[in-house]
């Protein structure tokens, strides 16, 4: 038997394909509303539907309860590793998770946490809440990190297909998560050590980050000199070889991209290390949003219109396309600035029905579309149909560079 601690984005999704490969999985949250939806068929993650739940029913069940991992050969450890409010890693839930682990570890069993966090935290962190049984890990049970590498919304490269990073405590502990991973990934990668697996997956993240940031500050420069920042990008990325595409846009959101670089800038920084690439690279991002509220509010001008007053329907406030995730979603920051200045922001998103932030339903789209002043596509949803959106807007303000193909003179791009 299979325990999975933390049924979310990554969690669930683990939890079915081992449940979908023929074992018994027992999950564990400490939200009694998933659990209790998850037990009657209902999942919360829209790259599970609930009727992948149906037929597991048998095999995959939820609890609130941790003394159920007691009788499991493995738990897997994905809690959230948010930021505190001052930007700094905040392991309360992996250290609240590690300490009712603890409380339940039997001798023989494997524990492997997938969170990403900095180097160094399972052995810090995890260890010692573990070794509170008074069981001694390398010795009596198993410990392992295995980052996880989950795209929500994406189908070409999933769970089973794409290669499973993992690095033990000891070669026996890696042992046993190999075997583990082998039951639903095609390609088990092991590294030597914990250290490593972990340092893995936040290079993963920061190589985008960095990445971005570039792009995003190339299409403020781009701005300035008057020249088509998409275009040039379309154009370096005709190289067959020495170049990897990047889009800028209106800034970074979702759970790890804006979050992870600064668990490595912290580790760094306990060893008087001062990364600067990641350090600029979050200035960057976090800035963009910002940037895009001024080019909002530079059209408006043009129209000669002041923010303040103007009806603003924001297309898409997700992180990302086709995900209903807003967590760190520039759309946000870029609602709350143009509120801040006196803006009527609405907004339109098929995947988020609510955004309590803002007190804010969605809007239809065709009466949003007609009752504005400037339309601001943010997030493009595989729904959008940008033809229609440019015919039937007053003024549309494009960041995604969807818009490439039409002509129109009341459409501004990034
Ligand atoms: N979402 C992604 O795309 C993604 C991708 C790769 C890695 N990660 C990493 O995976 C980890 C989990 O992220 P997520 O997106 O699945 O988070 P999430 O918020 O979607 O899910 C976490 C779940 O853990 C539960 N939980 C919190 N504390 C708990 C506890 N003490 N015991 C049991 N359950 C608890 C929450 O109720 C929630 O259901 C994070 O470290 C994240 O950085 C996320």
């Amino acid at each position: 038997m299979i325990g999975v601690v933390g049924l979310g984005y990554v969690g669930l999704p683990l939890a079915v394909a081992f449940a979908e490969a023929g074992h018994e999985v027992v999950g564990i949250d400490v939200d009694p509303a998933r659990v209790e939806g998850l037990n009657a068929g209902r999942s919360h993650i829209e790259d599970v539907p609930s009727s992948a739940l149906e037929p597991l029913a048998e095999r995959l069940r939820a609890t609130l309860d941790y003394e159920e991992l007691a009788s499991c050969d493995a738990i897997v450890i994905c809690v959230p590793t948010p930021l505190t409010n001052s930007r700094e890693p905040d392991l309360t839930y992996l250290n609240a998770a590690g300490a009712a682990v603890g409380g339940v570890v039997r001798e023989g069993q494997l524990v492997v946490l997938e969170s990403t966090s900095y180097p160094g935290t399972t052995r810090e962190q995890l260890l010692p809440a573990l070794e509170r049984s008074g069981l001694t890990a390398g010795e009596d049970f198993h410990l392992a990190f295995s980052p996880e590498r989950i795209d929500p919304g994406r189908t070409d490269y999933t769970l089973p297909t794409t290669p499973k990073l993992l690095g033990g405590l000891t070669e026996a502990c890696t042992e046993r998560a190999r075997e583990l991973y082998e039951l639903i990934c095609d390609d088990v990668v092991v590294l030597s050590t914990l250290e490593a697996a972990e340092l893995s997956k936040l290079l993963e993240n920061v190589f985008r980050s960095v990445n971005i940031a570039f792009v995003n500050e190339l299409a403020q420069l781009c701005d300035r000199l008057g020249i088509d920042v998409w275009e040039v990008i379309d154009a370096a990325a005709t190289k067959p070889f020495g170049f990897m595409r990047f889009d800028p846009g209106p800034g970074m959101g979702g759970h790890c991209l804006p979050v992870d670089p600064f668990y490595l800038a912290f580790k760094a920084k306990e060893h008087e290390f001062y990364p600067e690439f990641i350090e600029l690279a979050g200035k960057v991002n976090q800035a963009q949003p910002a940037f895009c509220a001024e080019l909002i509010e530079r059209a408006l001008n043009e129209e000669g219109k002041p923010v303040s007053g103007s009806r603003i329907l924001i297309l898409g406030v997700s992180y990302k396309p086709g995900v209903g995730d807003t967590r760190e979603s520039p759309a946000l920051k870029i609602a709350r600035l143009l509120g801040k200045r006196g803006g009527e922001v609405s907004y339109h998103d098929p995947h988020v029905p609510e955004l309590p932030e803002l007190e804010l339903s969605s809007t239809d789209l065709e009466a949003g579309l007609a009752d504005s002043d400037a339309v601001a596509i943010v997030t493009p949803h595989p729904e959008f149909d940008y033809e229609r959106i440019v015919a039937a807007a007053p003024l549309v303000v494009d960041f995604r560079g969807v818009t490439r193909h039409l002509d129109a003179a009341h459409l501004v791009r990034l």
